[in-house]
């Protein structure tokens, strides 16, 4: 059912690789400041700070404090890079968005710790990602809810087959009892529109159950304060597996 332009409940409707890149590489243009990949920050400057202090607090709880060999897909301009560089070991990160992997780079510069590649999640750099192997911990927040099903549970299954102990996922979800795609929805700051699935956990739940039947959930909950009501539709919600 399509209620008011661009805004699709329930259904299962596609959306389009090349829109959301076309989103992204325009997003990346705008700023170079680190917080700038989190999105709906209508709410003010604090929102960003809240979602950041909230994000680095939940994964320390899920992960602990030690020493970290992290691959992160999909990973901007290196936001989690820089929450968590006190516990860096090793930092891997990929994104399809070159403007936002520059940031990175000049984020991390000189320091050997993080290295960067170019590649989408519907086709990871397999030999980059082997050549930081093992990883104790896999992040990807905030990027699966930009594939359509089938190339989520193909992600999901290529994870699966990665030297990888523990994942920390974390996406966009829907608070309703149905899914909300948002198809070529127009975006009041960019020229791209906005293309994004707003799924229920439960259909992440699905994916994980089928694609990554080694790990098992250790802890999932919604991420920020719903009472916040800042999002009236949607919440982030995060998942801590590990592998059994
Ligand atoms: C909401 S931002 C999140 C960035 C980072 N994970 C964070 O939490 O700060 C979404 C990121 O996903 C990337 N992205 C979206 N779809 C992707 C895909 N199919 N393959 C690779 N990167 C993708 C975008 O370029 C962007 O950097």
């Amino acid at each position: 059912m399509k209620t008011r332009e661009g805004r699709i409940y329930g259904e299962n409707v596609t959306i389009r690789e090349e829109n959301v890149k076309a989103f992204w590489a325009q997003r990346a243009a705008l700023s170079g400041d680190t917080k700038s990949t989190l999105l709906g920050n209508h709410g003010g400057g604090d929102l960003s700070k809240m979602q950041n202090e909230r994000d680095n607090t939940v994964f320390r709880e899920c992960v602990g404090e030690g020493v970290q060999r992290i691959i992160e897909f999909g990973c901007g301009n290196g936001r989690w890079g820089e929450l968590l560089k006190d516990i860096v070991e090793s930092y891997s990160g990929i994104d399809f968005t070159p403007e936002y992997l520059d940031q990175a780079r000049r984020l991390f510069e000189g320091d050997g710790r993080f290295r960067f590649s170019e590649g989408a999640l519907t086709g990871l750099p397999e030999d980059f990602i082997r050549a930081g192997a093992p990883y104790t911990v896999g992040i990807c927040a905030g990027c699966v809810m930009y594939l359509n099903d089938d190339e989520a549970e193909a992600f999901y299954r290529d994870v699966a087959r990665l030297p990888i102990y523990s994942l920390f996922l974390k996406e966009s979800a829907s608070t309703m009892e149905k899914r909300l795609t948002l198809v070529d929805f127009p975006s009041k700051e960019l020229h791209a529109d906005y293309n994004v699935v707003y799924r229920m956990p439960s259909e992440y739940e699905a994916f994980f159950r089928k694609n990554l039947p080694d790990f098992r959930i250790e802890r999932k909950d919604w991420l920020y304060p719903q009472e916040s009501g800042i999002w009236a539709e949607t919440n982030s919600y995060y998942w801590h597996l590990s592998r059994m």
